[in-house]
């Protein structure tokens, strides 16, 4: 159940530059809160859809009260671009902003992050692209403070941001310390309002970075040990929060789920559904929450035979009585009960988002060039990849019944 033993030989790290407040009403302390960072006017970004919800209004109305002023960037869209990104730094400097605060979900707290980096570098965020050939990210991005309003990215810790490039029609990571934010806010009285179908694809995005995280290569103990309770997390809470939208313990133990799942990345990256969900999203515009959930089961279908001990430690985790049940056995319940859990909370699959099956040679190329593909727990080439793909697709049968001797869960 430990690092296995070549893991640990090279230097492992991990860091939380983040402050984190949380409650039910936190929401109304940020003002005293982004006061005490120093900031005395914030460029607040977010979605035109959290604006109309409402969202932002006990934001702005406790930052004004701790006499904070501030400026609306409202123009964030899903899979935010480099131009989005760079109409906000061009605000932010023209009106002499000194500090940032995103609310929404994960495409509000990249793009607020990646426009910290254009702020104190001075250059497009582009440069700064996690790859070969790239600058790293040299200097600390202005004061931000994160207030998700969905229970998913993660973003409001981690230490990412994930921007399309359209020209190449690639989404592209920036991060390390220096673009995290310095403060979040969770309060789940912002995440009631949010429709049933946006919490189960957020949720089972977030269970995705756990149980991603949890297997892969860069797993640590303090990784882990996040990433276990995030899955918990989501077995317990998110066909509750679900079903009833206003039970607020559920909301908040989603809230939580969604952090902790953003701390099991670490510094480092996830395995094969982001690889295949980040790239697919560069060339389809699906929505990664909903996209990446499609994706959980057969990745975990693939890749459990490369961290067996630690796929059955999943399968306690969801709740599953592994007693008396072999490694193997314990191992495949881990994505049965996965399989199920994205079936109850009514997650389309790939084709009903509309992705054609016959891009599945192409996308299997992409995915295999992304980067996170070398933490994935088991060896994976293009040929896996669309192996996966076609289990995506029901084009595969399921490997699952051996072991549970049940009918076996998946697709369709
Ligand atoms: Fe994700």
């Amino acid at each position: 159940m430990f690092m296995r033993f070549e893991r640990m030989e090279r230097l492992k790290s991990f860091e939380m530059p983040t402050v984190l407040k949380h409650g039910i009403g936190a929401v109304q302390y940020t003002g005293e809160e982004v006061k005490k960072l120093g900031v005395t006017k914030v460029l607040l970004v977010t979605d035109p859809g959290v604006r109309k919800a409402g969202l932002i209004h006990p934001v702005i109305e406790s930052l004004e009260a701790a006499g904070i002023s501030c400026v609306l960037y409202d123009k964030v869209e899903p899979n935010p671009s480099i131009h989005v990104v760079a109409n906000g730094t061009e605000l932010y400097l023209a009106e002499q902003c000194d500090g940032l605060v995103a609310v929404g979900g994960g495409s509000s707290m990249d793009t607020a992050k990646a426009i910290g980096v254009e702020v104190v570098h001075g250059e497009p965020v582009l440069n700064y692209e996690a790859a070969e050939g790239k600058k790293p990210l040299e200097k600390r991005i202005p004061p931000l403070t994160t207030i998700p309003t969905t229970a998913g990215t993660g973003s409001e810790v981690t230490q990412w941001a994930v921007i399309t490039d359209p020209y190449r029609k690639f989404k592209f990571n920036t991060g390390g310390p220096l673009i995290a934010a310095h403060l979040t806010i969770i309060d789940p009285n912002l995440h009631t309002s949010m429709p049933a179908h946006i919490t189960a694809a957020t949720g089972i995005d977030a269970l995705s970075h756990a149980i991603e995280c949890y297997t892969c290569h860069y797993a640590q103990p303090m990784t882990d040990a996040v990433a276990l309770l995030a899955i918990e997390y989501v077995a317990k809470y998110l066909r509750r929060a679900v079903a009833n939208g206003k039970d607020i313990e559920a909301r908040y133990g989603m809230a939580h789920a969604a952090m902790l799942a953003g701390l099991s990345y670490g510094s480092e990256s996830a395995g094969a559904a982001h690889a295949m969900a980040q790239t697919l999203g560069g060339i389809i515009p699906v929505a990664h929450g909903q996209c990446v959930a499609a994706m959980l089961g057969p990745v975990m279908e693939y890749n459990w035979m490369g961290e067996p001990e630690k796929f059955a430690r999943i399968a306690q985790a969801m709740g599953v009585n592994i007693h008396g049940m072999s490694l193997e056995e314990a191992a495949k319940a881990a994505v049965s009960a996965v399989y199920q859990l994205v079936k109850d909370v009514e997650i389309p699959t790939l084709e009903e988002q509309g992705v054609p099956a016959e891009m599945i040679p192409q996308l299997a190329v992409e995915a295999y060039k992304d980067p996170q593909t070398v933490g994935n727990p088991r060896d994976i080439d293009v040929k896996g990849y669309e192996w996966i793909y076609r289990r995506c697709f029901n084009l595969e049968p399921s490997t699952l019944e051996a072991a549970t001797g049940k009918q076996p869960l998946g697709i369709g």
